[in-house]
């Protein structure tokens, strides 16, 4: 066996470096968190070949004086902390003391620096651990870092990184997270010469990302916000309609700090559970903030990770704002305080104004614009699809009306599936079945939380065949049927009878919701039955008692379903997350017809 030693400096950091900077995106995340920590309110990011070749980022921040330019480079120097208390309240984004020395172990890097009280800049550079000495050297008060052929002296490495276009790929992905956390920024990327990305500073939250997560996202995004002892939770999340295939537009930060944080992911499913198909994701950026010191950012050099002090109360705050805050009945015309108030500095407190979340909704079931005022409906309405019925709330009856209701008033029923309605933006059409199940069940969950479900005794109570397993399921069920709306009842050893069943539900058949029912209880048992398996029970229930396809609606039938809608939260999606209803405007069918054109 060799004899024990230290091993060499610039060894030391290279493996520092294996964890730290795994590709030129990591070396890109700290040198921009570098930039903030520094107050830097101007970023310019130029890349060359995916950030292998060349990786350079200037900064306006305060820069580093000429003396403390070496220290800079070195491992375990930081002017970030000095005690464990700073280090259990890290406000800032660095902390460690080692990102830019592992940089310079693997990779050339000039530093070049000057801060506002220094008559020149000075610069320093590092190859192979050895550091230059600092010279004088031009450049305005800031700090400019350049990092050459990352990985040059370590092939093994080198050979891990993907492809040019894959790294920059990551480049940019680090970018926009950072960019997204800091709108009052300004931030612009290069790659190969080209501008990608320029984003001035001072922009108000939703314009950043919008600009960077597409307008797509910003249409369909409710803004969040909320604020309980010191926690706070801010940003925007899309509403079930922009929902991915992957999880490539989650950004969630804490502290400003971009993490992938289990007890975040849970809570943020959780609440997109009752409204998300099941294969699908959703997109959000949102902010948490909180003291420093209930939350440890020190888990993993990267510092992608984080734990929290209180997980439980943390998981609770997120799950419920986020609920909360996608809980939109279909409704609500835009109102002039529509849009979310710009926002200032988010260095510490990411202050984003409430918005007027149902504008939100309106914007992604109706596309852009606003609804048009109702002179310009009346002039066009040679258009009407007449459906022969011309009832008291019909829109013919309502071009002086001052209020045609979001989802507006019926015209015809299509192939019994559809509901065809007019609004002041053009058509409406609505799945029947779905809008219907949504608002039982959500009517459901809310008379059961109540303990109160109405229920309707049978005319004549439907008995069947049941087994004893079943039988013995109700008699031990019964307190559970009853909070349910249900009499059922042995009426044999081999058979059981439905007495009384749940007004909302006395569209469907009796036999059938019954043995929804006894099926849950012989399953899972009275309690778990109204726990946890209640919002499933539920949504099982609500189906059965939707309205079915070629059930001939009247139009006052109909009318009352979008009324409804526009009452019901959630009512956008159906219980499996599928959309309810969509808006084909005026402009868009002239477009079909080429009108105007
Ligand atoms: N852009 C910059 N402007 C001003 N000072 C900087 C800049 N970049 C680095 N520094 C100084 O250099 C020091 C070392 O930076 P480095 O990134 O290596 O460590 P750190 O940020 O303190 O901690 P961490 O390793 O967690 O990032 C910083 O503490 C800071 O004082
Ligand atoms: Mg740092």
């Amino acid at each position: 066996m060799p004899a024990i030693r230290l091993l060499p400096e610039l060894l030391i950091n290279q493996i520092a470096a294996g964890e730290v900077i795994e590709r030129p995106a990591s070396a890109l995340k700290e040198l921009l968190e570098n930039s903030l920590d520094a107050g830097a309110t101007d970023i310019a990011v130029q890349l060359e070949s995916g950030g292998i070749k060349l990786l350079r980022l200037r900064d306006n921040g305060r820069g580093i004086d000429h003396d403390e330019l070496k220290f800079a480079l070195m491992r375990h120097a930081t002017s970030k902390i000095s005690s464990l208390d700073d280090l259990q309240n890290v406000a800032s984004m660095g902390f460690r003391g080692e990102a830019l020395a592992s940089m310079a172990a693997v990779a050339q890097l000039t530093l070049t620096s000057r801060t506002a009280d220094a008559d020149h800049a000075s610069q320093i550079s590092a190859q192979d651990g050895h550091l230059s000495d600092a010279s004088p050297a031009s450049h305005p008060i800031g700090t400019t870092v350049e990092i050459r052929e990352l990985y040059f002296n370590t092939p093994a490495r080198r050979k891990f990184l993907k492809t040019e276009a894959t790294e920059y790929a990551y480049c940019e992905e680090v970018f926009k997270r950072i960019a997204l956390s800091r709108p009052d920024v300004a931030f612009s990327l290069q790659h190969n010469g080209r501008t990608i990305w320029q984003l001035s500073s001072g922009q108000d939250a939703l314009k950043r990302v919008t600009m960077l997560l597409g307008a797509e996202f910003g249409n369909a995004a409710v803004a969040v916000s909320r604020q309980a002892a010191n926690l706070s939770l801010k940003g925007f999340a899309a509403l079930p309609a922009y929902s991915k295939s992957s999880r490539d537009a989650q950004y969630f930060f804490v502290n400003g700090r971009f993490v992938r944080d289990k007890v975040a992911s849970h809570a943020l499913r959780l609440a997109y559970q009752d409204i998300l198909h099941h294969q699908r994701h959703p997109a959000f950026a949102l902010f948490l903030t909180m003291p420093p010191a209930g939350v440890d950012v020190n888990v993993h050099p990267a510092k992608s990770e984080v734990r929290f002090r209180e997980s439980q109360g943390i998981h609770q705050f997120i799950f419920h704002t986020l609920q909360q805050a996608l809980a939109i009945p279909a409704q609500s015309t835009p109102s002039a305080s529509a849009q979310p108030a710009p926002f200032n500095s988010m260095q510490h407190s990411l202050g984003i104004a409430q918005s007027n979340a149902a504008y939100q909704v309106w914007e992604m079931q109706a596309g852009q614009g606003q609804i048009p005022a109702m002179g310009a409906t009346a002039e066009r309405s040679g258009w009407q699809m007449g459906s022969g019925e011309n009832t008291p709330d019909s829109p013919l009856n309502t071009h002086h009306a001052p209020d045609i209701p979001p989802l507006g008033y019926a015209l015809a029923q299509l192939l019994g599936i559809y509901i065809l309605a007019q609004n002041a933006r053009g058509l409406i059409v609505v799945d029947m079945h779905a809008a219907h199940e949504r608002i039982v069940y959500e009517k459901l969950k809310a008379s059961l939380d109540a303990e109160h479900i109405a229920t309707q005794a049978l005319l004549i109570p439907v008995s069947f065949h049941a087994d004893t397993l079943d039988i013995a399921s109700v008699e031990a069920g019964q307190e559970a049927l009853k909070k349910l709306g249900f009499d059922i009842a042995p009426l044999s050893p081999t058979t059981l009878a439905v007495r009384a069943m749940p007004v909302m539900l006395k569209q469907s058949e009796a036999e059938a919701v019954a043995r929804v029912v006894i099926g849950e209880l012989r399953e899972f048992g009275a309690s778990r039955v109204l726990t946890e398996r209640r919002n499933e029970l539920l949504s099982t229930l609500a189906c059965h008692g939707a309205v079915r396809a070629n059930r001939i609606l009247s139009v006052t039938e109909m009318n009352a379903l979008l009324r409804e809608m526009e009452q019901t939260e959630r009512s956008g999606q159906c219980n499996h997350g599928r959309p309810t209803w969509f808006q084909l405007s005026l402009n868009e069918l002239d477009k079909m017809f080429m009108r105007g054109q």
